[in-house]
């Protein structure tokens, strides 16, 4: 089968011959159809992630087809059209990883390649409103979003949600699912056109954060907000106390664009906010979020379609951060 191999740092996506997975008890084997890109895969190809190693096939994003299936149990799953959990092993404590916790594509090979083999129990029935681009973009921003937004942030129809650096994968599905429960949802972006297909997904309006006055801005449209998701953190965050409402949830699970500055501690401890961390989900955050998507119909937002015999140019397009929605690789 024909795959993409991280060689080495120098030599990061080469798209080549390698031999087709084997399965063992509990396994099968899933011809991808469709897989996406995620940060974590453009970090790992630069050398940026702890435990890299080589030669590895990344990609934690794919939907396909089940072509074998080692147990007679799993015959079932024969043929069906999938897509697959890359949140594996999560252990036993819904509110924390455990320690053998890993994500799809790196320590085990990913959704880079012609097929893939995954534990049954990580496949689930494809969306039957998507096609396989979109059922392959959701996922790990997916189920990021989901988890920091419902287990996390305890949203829930009606409250103001705040999404910082909508551009980002998990920001335009925290921005869907939230739209889906009912909630109000502001965003921030650092392109007027990133806010503009915001708007157009639902979000009720959206500052430019390299505006001087971005923070003032978002008061004066908002309010104050419940829920706040921030991926970027970074000198922005020194705003986001002020913005909350009392009571109000900040979860994080990110920090594109540095490690926290200096904030108004007072403020944070007056108000009885939460600032909470989390990480991808478990098995039933999965189940629920394609619940979601199924009884909403919601179609995740792809930037751009690339051939997977050809990852460069995605790659690049992540490093540049130009995309609104999922960077998405074909077999
Ligand atoms: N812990 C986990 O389970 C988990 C899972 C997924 C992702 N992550 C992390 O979460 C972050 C987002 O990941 P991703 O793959 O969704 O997206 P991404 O492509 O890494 O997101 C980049 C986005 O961050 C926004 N951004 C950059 N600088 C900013 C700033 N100064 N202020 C506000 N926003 C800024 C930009 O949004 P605009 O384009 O709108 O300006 C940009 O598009 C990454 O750090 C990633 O490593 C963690």
């Amino acid at each position: 089968m024909k795959a993409i191999v991280l060689e080495s740092a120098e030599r990061p996506y080469v798209y080549q011959e390698v031999d087709k997975p084997t399965l063992g008890p509990g396994e099968a084997l899933v011809q991808i159809r469709a897989a996406a890109l995620n940060r974590r895969d453009y970090w790992i190809s630069i050398g940026k992630y702890a435990g890299i190693k080589y030669p590895s096939i990344l990609g934690s994003d794919g939907a396909g087809i089940v072509a074998e299936v080692y147990d007679d149990a799993d015959k079932h799953w024969l043929g069906q059209e999938v897509i697959i959990n890359p949140s594996h092993d999560w252990g036993e404590h819904p509110e924390y990883q455990g320690k053998d916790f890993k994500i799809l594509g790196l320590p085990e090979h990913g959704t880079f390649a012609e097929f893939i083999k995954v534990k049954t129990e990580y496949l689930h029935a494809k969306p039957a409103h998507l096609n396989w681009e979109q059922a392959a973009a959701i996922p790990l921003a997916g189920l990021t979003a989901y988890r920091a937004l419902f287990t996390k942030g305890r949203l829930k129809a009606g409250d103001k949600v705040l999404i910082v650096g909508v551009g980002a994968g998990t920001g335009a599905f925290a921005l869907q699912w939230a739209v889906a429960a009912g909630a109000k949802v502001f965003v921030t972006s650092g392109s007027g056109e990133k806010i503009e297909r915001a708007r157009q997904l639902g979000a009720a309006a959206g500052v430019n954060y390299k505006a001087q006055d971005w923070a003032e801005e978002l008061k004066h449209m908002a309010g104050g907000f419940d829920v706040v998701i921030d991926s970027a953190i970074g000198e922005g965050f020194a705003k986001i106390p002020d913005l909350c409402n009392p009571g109000a949830r900040i979860v994080l699970f990110g920090a594109t664009a540095g490690d926290f500055p200096g904030f108004n501690a007072r403020m944070f401890f007056w108000k009885q906010l939460q600032l909470l961390g989390t990480t991808m989900g478990t098995k039933e955050e999965f189940a629920a979020m394609l619940k979601l998507v199924n009884e909403h119909q919601i179609v995740p937002v792809i930037d751009e379609v690339f051939s997977m015999a050809d990852p460069a140019k995605a790659f690049e397009k992540m490093r540049d951060s130009s995309q609104f929605g999922k960077l998405v690789l074909t077999t």
